[in-house]
């Protein structure tokens, strides 16, 4: 049930005023703060803005929806509590990876504006995450010291998977978005969380004034390279390996769990419900850098080649967008 309060007024009026705007699915966006919020969170959103109080060791599990939130949850929490359970009792493996790392604005605030986050975080520091963009962060969570780690990727694989994921999703009464209809949104920047430009470049200038608060990371650099990267992750939550993890591949230990070719096996991910009630299996696709190649044609390419060039020009930030790697174009 949704949480009634006796601002309901005061929250109907105030929504009347933002921007709206058709979601792919049934539901409505509303333009708030400079990106599109899903109607049905904007309430939960206001309420984590207004009430979340970060304590300097919280960690914040921040992405953009569809660029590897999933994963970068398992590799978070896997490495941060390494010691605190043993190997074969991850509770990943038991709960999928979105149950022990909570969203905080899609779940949390959901229904409760005031919710008792000492039983939400069973381990310590408190791990939680949001797909919130760096500007809309309570004030809490960027003047503590707590840490945000947050992930992008690709805007061409990102926007496949988030039309595969809708499209599988979407409620049978309804026609599905053709990948051409949602282009035309997905340029335009109409969807969750979007646009993606403003917000993936919120975060890289953030991080890159305070490169010790945000650990910045794209998917297909992780794809390329799990291990440097894990050993970075480690060395930002400050929780780093130590040589005798190293030796005894903790390291390769912790990526492999992650993968996604063993995480898409485990059975709570292959029959479990997220609270959501989206079912776990929505959250593992193909898993790959450059799937976009199969779905989107020429002219699709050339106008988002454009767009991203037009929008990262001189950010210093630029995206791989096929999955060969630096070592197969050296060598090629
Ligand atoms: P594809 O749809 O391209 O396969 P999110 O977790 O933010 O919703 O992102 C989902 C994307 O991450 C999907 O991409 C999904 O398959 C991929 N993914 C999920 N778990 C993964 C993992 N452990 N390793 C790599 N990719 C993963």
């Amino acid at each position: 049930m949704m949480w009634r309060s006796p601002g309901d007024d005061e929250f109907k009026r105030l929504v009347q005023t933002f921007p709206k705007e058709k979601s792919w699915t049934a539901s409505n966006f509303y333009f708030y703060q400079g990106f599109w919020c899903p109607s049905i969170v904007l309430r939960a959103v206001i309420s984590f803005q207004k009430h979340f109080q970060a304590c300097d060791s919280d960690i914040i599990v921040s992405t953009f929806p569809k660029c590897g939130t999933t994963w970068l949850k398992a590799l978070t929490f896997s490495t941060l509590y390494r010691n605190q359970f043993a190997w074969d009792e991850n509770p990943l493996l038991t709960f999928g990876p979105h149950q022990p790392v909570r969203f905080l604005e899609c779940d949390i605030y959901l229904n409760n504006p005031f919710p008792d986050l000492q039983n939400v975080c069973v381990y310590q520091p408190r791990l939680l995450s949001t797909h919130l963009p760096y500007a809309s962060l309570p004030t809490s969570i960027k003047d503590s010291n707590s840490k945000i780690v947050f992930i992008c990727r690709n805007p061409l694989d990102m926007f496949i998977s988030l039309w595969s994921f809708l499209y599988k999703l979407g409620d049978e009464s309804l026609e599905p978005l053709s990948v051409d209809e949602a282009f035309d949104k997905f340029y335009h920047g109409i969807y969750a969380y979007g646009p993606f430009f403003d917000h993936v470049l919120g975060y890289w200038k953030a991080s890159q004034e305070n490169p010790n608060k945000i650990l910045f990371l794209k998917y297909e650099d992780l794809k390329e390279d799990i291990n440097s990267h894990l050993k970075n992750l480690a060395i930002f939550l400050g929780v780093p390996f130590t040589d005798d993890e190293k030796k005894q591949g903790v390291v390769e230990e912790i990526a492999k769990i992650c993968s996604f070719e063993n995480l898409k096996e485990v059975e709570v991910n292959k029959k479990g419900v997220h609270i959501s009630g989206i079912p776990h299996t929505g959250f593992f696709r193909k898993g790959k850098v450059g799937d976009w190649s199969n779905y989107l044609t020429p002219f699709m390419v050339e106008r988002l080649e454009k767009l991203i060039q037009e929008k990262m020009d001189s950010s210093g930030l630029s995206f791989n967008l096929s999955s060969k790697t630096s070592k197969d174009i050296t060598s090629a």
